[in-house]
């Protein structure tokens, strides 16, 4: 593979900086090339890996050569798919901070981060919340009617990038710790954070797709998974779990109960079905920060600091595997996978605690605000 700093060009040793465009875009790392000149000469053989990576043709013993990461040991059968180059967002929609930092710091967040202060929203934070909230639902929404069979995750995530646009709010995840998509798409044993790109959708695939959206200074923060054509029955069941845990966990918030009780709840529900429960990924604080306090964990027996008091705003979002709790992640550092293959779903919403209990500020709207799988039972 080659490396930045040295053309690629076979009789050339000179400083390179040049990168590809199409390979940019098809996400073949590497590429780089000292000028124009030395591109030029090495087109006819460099564009065979453009068409290898888009898996047409090439040799037929190696129909599926795009991967990154030669060493790297998957856990199950999803294997990632060159991404597409990076959206951008119109300047004049308001943008969180870390959207224009070189790192994607979320400087504002990490200003209070290890405080387990809860901040409690006033009344025009509480609008602000549930207008972001509706928004992103409509998003979500959005995404579930485009998710089938032969459609790419790159592809859902333009649609979702493109929803957000319409409704003036910038995408929360796109650049945040330097995320490159608008959306994250989780499949079969993806447990969270999926980066969207070329792969089809195929027949039998579970697919979460996870929407936050920041509108006029607050974020809403929503997931749920979907099924893709005809999906197995133990997959099936697998969905209906989780969404009935995070059903559970909702109707257990009130003014007074325990965050470090909620995983009690989650996971007594999994485990009565021979599940288990993700413990590296947690609910949190959601305002004007996209991760903040309180930290919600989905698992027993924890330690989470904090007691729900009305106008806390947060969310939970189990992740319940078929297998081990446990996660590993991709050389990408985004993609959760189970560690042993074996697929995981996931549902979210973000909650408002009242003075009775709380209030979904990301519930579905329409079909008596029941998930979208529920459609295609
Ligand atoms: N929406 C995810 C959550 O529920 C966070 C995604 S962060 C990203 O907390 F950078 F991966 F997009
Ligand atoms: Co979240
Ligand atoms: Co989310």
């Amino acid at each position: 593979m080659s490396t930045q700093g040295v053309c690629e060009s076979p009789n050339c040793s000179k400083p390179a900086k040049l990168q590809c465009p199409t390979c940019i875009k098809l996400g073949i790392p590497g590429s780089f090339f000292c000028s124009q000149e030395c591109f030029k000469e090495n087109w006819k053989g460099h564009k065979i890996i453009h068409s290898l990576a888009k898996g047409e043709g090439g040799n037929e013993n190696d129909e599926k050569i795009y991967n990154p990461w030669p060493y790297f040991q998957f856990t199950g059968k999803l294997r990632p798919f060159p991404q597409s180059s990076k959206r951008t967002v119109p300047s004049s929609i308001m943008r969180p901070d870390y959207a224009d930092h070189p790192q994607g710091y979320p400087v504002s967040e990490q200003a209070v981060k290890g405080t387990s202060q809860i901040k409690v929203l006033d009344d025009e934070e509480i609008e602000g919340m549930k207008v972001a909230c509706k928004l992103g639902r409509e998003v979500l929404d959005e995404a579930a009617r485009v998710c089938d069979v032969g459609v790419t995750t790159d592809e859902i995530d333009r649609v979702v990038h493109e929803a957000c646009i319409e409704r003036d709010c910038y995408p929360s995840p796109l650049n945040y710790y330097e995320f490159p998509k608008s959306c994250c798409t989780s499949v079969n044993e993806v447990i969270c954070h999926g980066i969207p790109d070329t792969r089809p959708l195929e027949d039998g695939d579970l697919c979460n797709v996870d929407i936050t959206v920041y509108h006029r200074g607050f974020h809403g923060d929503l997931n749920e998974t979907f099924f893709v054509g005809n999906v197995s029955e133990k997959h099936k069941n697998l969905v209906k779990v989780t969404y009935e845990c995070l059903d559970k966990a909702i109707k257990f918030v009130k003014p007074g109960e325990k965050y470090r009780d909620i995983g009690n709840i989650i996971q007594k529900h999994a485990q009565v079905n021979g599940y288990s429960v993700v413990k590296s990924y947690c609910g949190h604080g959601i305002h004007r920060l996209f991760h903040t306090a309180p930290n919600v964990p989905h698992y027993a027996k924890n330690k989470a600091i904090g007691i729900m008091k009305p106008g806390h705003s947060f969310t939970i979002e189990p992740m319940i595997s078929e297998g081990t709790w446990k996660d590993v992640s991709w050389p990408d550092q985004w993609t959760a996978v189970t560690a042993d293959g074996l697929w995981s779903a996931q549902f979210e919403q973000t909650l408002l605690v009242t003075d009775t209990g709380c209030e979904i500020m990301t519930r579905r709207r329409s079909n008596n605000g029941l998930p979208h799988f529920m459609d295609k039972m």
